[in-house]
C-alpha cells in the first residue's frame, strides 16, 4: 500500500516556472511513489479575492491546463476541485469551533500578507480562518504527508495542532500529517526579482516559443558585465542559473567559460538558453494542446477525481 500525501494550490492565474519547480515537479515526481490527492484550493482563492469571484473559474480552467501539460496522470493521481467536494466546508465549520483565535492572529503569514496586500481589506473573517479551511483540506484525507514550500510550512504546522487538539477531545480520529517540504532550485524572474506574476517578470508555462525567447532578451545579466568586451561573473548571472536548469551540462559549461573570458555576449548566451527552455516547455505545450482540444476529457478527470 502505497502512503497517502495531498496538496492543493490556489487558482490565481496561469503558473509560471518558480511554481513548476517550487511544486509541481515535485508532485510530477511524487506520482510513483505515493498515492497523491491534488486539489484547486477554489474557496481559498476567494480569502484574499472575494471581490472578483467571476475571474475564478476561467483561472480553474487555466490551472487543470498547467498541471495536465505538466503531467499530473490522472491514471495515478486524484486531480478534484475543493468546492465540489463539500464536506471541506463541513470539517471547516467543525474545526473552527475548536481552533483558539489567537494560534491564527499569531501565524506569521497572517500579518505577512496583511501587510503585502494593504490594497486589499483582508481584516475578514474568513481570511483569518484561512489555515483552519486549510486543516480541513488536509485531515478529512488522512494523509501521510503534506508536500509544500517552506511559505506554507506554517499552515501545516497550525494543522497538525489542530488535529492534535481535536484528538484529545474526541479521541484519535485524525493522523498529524508530516511537512514535507520541497527542495527548489534557485531560479528568479527575468528582473531578478522573485519570480511572480504581479511583478510582470516571470516566464509562464503557456508563454509560445516566441514570448519567451523575447522575455529572456530582456533577462538581467551580471550588472557588473556593460559591454560584450567586459569578462563577466556566471555566478552572478540569472541567466547562468537558467542554463543550469535547462541546457546541457557542455553547453552549460562552455558559456561559463566563455563568459568569463568575454568570448561570448549576453544576447548570444540568452539565444542559446532560451533555446533549450523552449525545448523544456515543448512537451509541455503539446499535452496542453491535447487537452485544450479536448475540454470534455478534462471535465471527465475532474468529475472522477472529485467522486
Ligand atoms: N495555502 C496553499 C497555498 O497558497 C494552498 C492550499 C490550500 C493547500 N489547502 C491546502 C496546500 C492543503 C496544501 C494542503 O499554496
Amino acid at each position: 500500500m502505497k502512503k497517502r500525501i495531498l496538496s492543493g494550490m490556489r487558482p490565481t492565474g496561469p503558473l509560471h516556472l518558480g511554481n513548476y519547480h517550487g511544486a509541481l515537479a515535485n508532485w510530477v515526481r511524487l506520482q510513483d511513489e505515493y498515492d497523491c490527492f491534488y486539489f484547486v484550493a477554489d474557496w481559498h482563492a476567494l480569502t484574499s479575492d472575494y471581490e472578483k469571484p467571476d475571474a475564478v473559474p476561467g483561472y480553474i480552467n487555466d490551472i487543470l491546463l498547467d498541471w495536465l501539460s505538466v503531467g499530473l496522470d490522472p491514471e495515478k493521481s486524484t486531480l478534484f476541485i475543493q468546492s465540489r467536494v463539500k464536506e471541506h466546508a463541513e470539517l471547516f465549520l467543525i474545526l473552527s469551533m475548536i481552533t483558539p483565535v489567537p494560534w491564527l492572529e499569531r501565524n506569521p503569514t497572517y500579518k505577512d500578507q496583511i501587510d503585502q496586500l494593504s490594497n486589499k481589506d483582508l481584516s475578514t473573517f474568513g481570511f483569518l480562518g484561512y489555515p483552519v479551511l486549510q486543516a480541513a483540506d488536509i485531515i478529512m484525507y488522512k494523509p501521510w504527508g503534506v508536500p509544500v514550500g517552506v511559505d506554507q510550512a506554517p499552515h501545516v504546522e497550525i494543522t497538525r495542532e489542530i488535529a492534535r487538539r481535536f484528538n484529545y477531545f474526541y479521541g484519535p480520529v485524525f493522523p498529524e500529517p508530516e511537512i514535507v517540504l520541497t527542495q527548489t532550485p534557485k531560479l528568479l524572474g527575468t528582473d531578478r526579482r522573485k519570480m511572480s506574476k504581479s511583478y510582470g517578470n516571470a516566464i509562464f508555462l503557456s508563454d509560445s516559443a516566441e514570448t519567451v525567447a523575447s522575455k529572456a532578451a530582456t533577462m538581467v545579466t551580471d550588472p557588473q558585465r556593460m559591454r560584450k568586451s567586459d569578462p563577466g561573473n556566471p555566478d552572478v548571472c540569472n541567466v547562468y542559473d537558467f542554463h543550469k536548469l535547462y541546457s546541457p551540462p557542455e553547453l552549460t559549461e562552455e558559456m561559463n567559460r566563455r563568459c568569463r573570458t568575454a568570448d561570448v555576449g549576453c544576447v548570444e548566451c540568452k539565444k542559446l538558453m532560451a533555446k533549450h527552455l523552449n525545448a523544456f516547455l515543448d512537451p509541455i505545450r503539446e499535452r496542453r494542446r491535447y487537452y485544450e482540444e479536448r475540454p470534455e476529457r478534462v471535465r471527465e478527470i475532474i468529475t472522477a477525481g472529485t467522486d
